[in-house]
């Protein structure tokens, strides 16, 4: 190994081990702060679209550990926007699930990525109330509670799964094509409210695909590199303008991946 991937290397672990443990002081932080069952507890940023306490806290300290311990990286935040620029650039999404935070649901999770450039190195999505920590670091693969995942090995339409994410900012025309392929090519509809764990539960192979029209580098950052270490084919989320707008985003399992691409009309990258 040259000397400066050894440095490139060492850099990357260093952030992700100190990240890895304010996510799980954060995570434990927004279960402490979790509604109980019941109507949502939060205030409407828009239609379906919530904010809690719990995700400004969570934002708040994570940034302020991050920065105190890396002054000089970048800093993308759901809440707060763009803190701070630098070669390597944290995302945060304080809470991604907020609509199932809000009423007391056990799926939502916090997400996030580590950017060198504009290229994801590394994420953490860790989801207490499921008790599950799903993380990659770019070349060393993806983990869920420490064990290896990969992304389904799925053939047959007929059994294959594919979650479509729903969000205000979705038209229902949109919706209403995308459920009918999905139903016409034989596989099973999901949608449960967090882009994140979505697109995890498709590099650990609980799902063979997430399909959402718009979303955000916060809900997605973490997942990429996670999706990439698991094998998922994903489309060119970056590429495509993601980090500087909300954009189209499609993970597939691989045996499927053509097939779904050309009936939802994504290209994979
Ligand atoms: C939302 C969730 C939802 C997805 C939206 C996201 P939030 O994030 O991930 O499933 O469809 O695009 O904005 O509001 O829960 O952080
Ligand atoms: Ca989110």
């Amino acid at each position: 190994m040259k000397k400066t991937e050894f440095f490139e290397k060492n850099e990357i672990s260093l952030r992700f081990y100190a990240a890895k443990a304010i996510i799980e002081e954060a995570a434990s932080l927004a279960l402490s702060m979790r509604p109980s069952p019941g109507g949502p507890s939060a205030t409407l940023k828009g239609r379906q679209d919530y904010v809690t306490e719990a995700d400004r806290a969570v934002e708040l300290m994570v940034y302020n550990r991050l920065s105190t311990l890396f002054p000089d990286d970048g800093f993308i935040g759901e809440e707060r926007g763009e803190q701070a620029q630098g070669t390597y650039r944290w995302v945060l999404d304080p809470i991604d699930g907020t609509s199932n935070y809000a009423r007391g649901r056990n799926r939502w999770c916090i997400s996030l990525g580590l950017m060198k450039n504009d290229l994801p190195v590394a994420g953490i999505i860790n989801a207490p109330a499921l008790k599950e920590i799903f993380t990659a670091i770019r070349g060393e693969g993806a983990f869920l509670n420490g064990k290896p995942i990969y992304a389904a090995k799925t053939k047959n339409l007929d059994e294959s799964m594919v979650e479509i994410g729903w969000s205000p900012f979705v038209p229902l025309e949109w919706w209403q094509e995308k459920t009918t392929a999905i139903l016409n090519l034989g596989s099973m509809p999901r949608s449960l409210g967090s882009g994140a764990l979505a697109l995890a539960d498709v590099a650990c192979g609980r799902s063979d695909g997430y399909l959402e029209k718009v979303i955000y580098i916060w809900d997605v950052a973490a997942a990429l590199v996670i999706l990439e270490e698991a094998d998922a084919r994903i489309s060119p989320f970056i590429k495509m303008g993601g980090i500087e707008k909300r954009t189209t985003i499609l993970a597939t399992a691989p045996n499927i991946a053509s097939q779904l691409s050309k009936a939802l009309g994504v290209e994979l990258g």
